[in-house]
């Protein structure tokens, strides 16, 4: 059958014919006016099947797909530099809708795992590479790279998702057919999302982001300025990996109460006044265990604020740089040496120098990363989210409390700052609360996984054993972020909490070990004194905490 072409114009509708095959024929009939773009494969995954082409930063493929046309694209950004986006096109059972997903760290790669977790509900799924090829880590692919550096920073997101919907309602031939639109991803996956809808308000109509890094000349100077904190070596200040475990503890011992239960889990490190002088060595305490001061102004460097002094008497003040750890956080990431997490983009973004000495991080470097801001990557346009809430779209944003390698207080800074950008904007009459709601996850890591906490929501870069997607037995709203999302974009209903559930071993197959709410910031889950703490409705939302000090 004949395929349906995209128009020259990307974007406008396209005629209605009938469904395209899944050929490398069909796919270039569709994109044969799109002079940029060219076709890496097409094919199609049967049911059961696996797929994906292996990158550095993706190596594995997407198990256990429904039946599925994957196809990959590549598309000319400049003379100098390309991006390639992956698509996942249901069989039979599309549902009409899109949704894209991002990236982590500094990588390049098609984000498989994710695209095919999400396709079982039935979106056309899609994942760009960025434009390059290379593990999270890895920064060096910047080097006197501009255009490629604009492609990872917006560039390659925004072009996928534009000529990605396109592709889809060609494929399906169903001009304006997809009825929604919509994002989950997390981390640096997070800051793509918070990104397109700062640029571009209609590209999605909900957004599902974790643990986004989104300040980005910021995280990295925060990363970078942690690890010095910790340095050098043989520093009386230094703190060995040994003594992480106690500071951890310590703060377990402190913080963890206040909930109402004693379970290892904090769920208010921002309302808990830690005693860090707990932690001090004294007659008593076995050395391995305990703190000398000096040890002790490193621990507390690491939980505070990561500030710049007035330097030099310049008369600027101080410059907050970027929140440090949220009390509970393990400290082993921030305090374990450098990465280029921190240093990375100094190197290859900003100096543009492999060699540059990241030990003598100034002020002066962060401003020059601030003023560079590489690839318009920084997700910190605030105000503009007033256009995507004027046209009715919706955010929900999560992070985990016990996030070590981008702290939770970033994404309450990010809160902070939208509150204040919509309540300067004005007779809008649209609460920060009709469009965007955050929920603070405590316990959980880095966009997943905790040892006692129930995190699983089935976001972005959520895998989890046994099971295909979203919540097992639990499959709706309450439980799932991206149905949560779905839910109140398309019916209006916002979500008031969400069910966090732990699976026994973090396997879906083992059956739950445990649920709980988690709250609307800046509520929080308080345990009602009664009844099993493992189970949800023994837990209610309260206003606690951080408004109430
Ligand atoms: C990944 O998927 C591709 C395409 O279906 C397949 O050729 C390859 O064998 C798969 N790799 C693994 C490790 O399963
Ligand atoms: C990325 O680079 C690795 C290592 O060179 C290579 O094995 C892999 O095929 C590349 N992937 C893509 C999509 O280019
Ligand atoms: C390094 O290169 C980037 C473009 O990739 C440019 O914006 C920046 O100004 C350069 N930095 C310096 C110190 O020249």
């Amino acid at each position: 059958m004949k395929p349906n072409r995209i128009p020259a114009l990307i974007g406008l509708p396209v005629s209605a014919v009938s469904a395209a095959d899944c050929t490398t024929e069909a796919f270039s009939e569709i994109l044969a006016d799109v002079p940029e773009a060219s076709i890496n494969y097409v094919g199609r995954v049967p049911e059961g099947g696996s797929f994906g082409i292996p990158s550095l930063a993706f190596p594995g493929n997407a198990t256990d797909l429904p039946a599925v046309c994957a196809a990959s694209v590549n598309v000319r950004s400049s003379p100098d530099s390309s991006y390639n986006f992956g698509l996942f096109l249901p069989d039979t059972t599309w549902n009409e809708r899109f949704l894209a997903t991002g990236n982590g760290g500094f990588g390049g790669g098609i984000n498989w795992p994710d695209m095919g977790r999400m396709v079982h509900y039935g979106f056309a799924t899609m994942s760009t590479d960025t434009g390059h090829n290379s593990t999270a880590e890895d920064a060096s692919w910047a080097l006197n790279a501009p255009e490629t550096i604009n492609d990872w920073g917006h560039r390659a997101m925004h072009g996928s998702v534009t000529l990605a919907k396109s592709v889809v309602e060609a494929y399906y031939g169903s001009p304006g057919g997809i009825r929604y639109s919509y994002y989950a991803s997390c981390s640096t996956g997070g800051r793509q999302g918070l990104r397109e809808i700062q640029l571009h308000p209609d590209s999605f109509d909900g957004i599902a982001v974790g643990a986004p890094a989104w300040w980005t000349p910021r995280i990295a100077a925060g990363t970078l300025m942690m690890s010095l904190i910790n340095y050098p070596d043989d520093d009386p200040k230094h703190i060995d990996g040994s003594l992480f475990g106690a500071i951890q503890a310590e703060m377990l011992r402190q913080c963890d109460p206040q909930d109402g239960v004693v379970d290892g889990i904090v769920s208010d490190p921002f309302g808990c006044a830690f005693d860090f002088e707990a932690l001090l060595c004294d007659a008593s305490s076995p050395p391995a265990e305990c703190f000398t001061a000096e040890q002790l102004e490193t621990a507390r460097a690491t939980y505070s604020d990561l500030v710049f002094d007035d330097g030099g008497g310049s008369g600027d003040g101080p410059l907050f740089v970027f929140p440090g750890l949220a009390l509970g956080t393990s400290p082993a990431f921030a305090l374990s040496g450098f990465t280029q997490y921190g240093y990375g983009l100094f190197r290859y973004f900003v100096h543009n120098d492999s060699a540059w000495d990241y030990t003598r991080l100034t002020r002066a470097d962060v401003e020059a990363a601030d003023e560079i801001n590489p690839g318009r990557a920084s997700a910190d346009d605030f105000g503009s989210l007033a256009r995507f809430a004027d046209r009715g779209g919706k955010v929900l944003l999560y992070h985990g409390a016990a996030d070590s390698l981008i702290s939770a207080g970033s994404s309450l800074f990010f809160y902070d700052a939208v509150t204040k950008a919509m309540a300067s904007s004005g007779g809008r009459g649209a609460g920060v609360d009709d469009f965007f709601r955050f929920f603070l996850v405590p316990g959980m890591e880095h966009c997943w996984l905790s040892a006692a906490a129930p995190w699983y929501i089935a976001g972005g870069s959520q895998p989890l054993a046994g099971t295909t997607h979203s919540v097992p037995g639990f499959m709706d709203a309450d439980h799932d972020v991206i149905l949560a999302m779905m839910k109140w974009v398309e019916e209006g209903s916002a979500p008031e909490k969400l069910v966090a559930t732990k699976f026994k071993d973090d396997n879906a197959a083992a059956g739950v070990q445990s649920q709980r709410p988690l709250c609307v910031y800046p509520r929080q889950a308080k345990y009602l004194g009664t009844g099993d703490v493992n189970m949800p409705e023994n837990w209610e939302c309260e206003d606690l905490g951080v408004n109430d000090l």
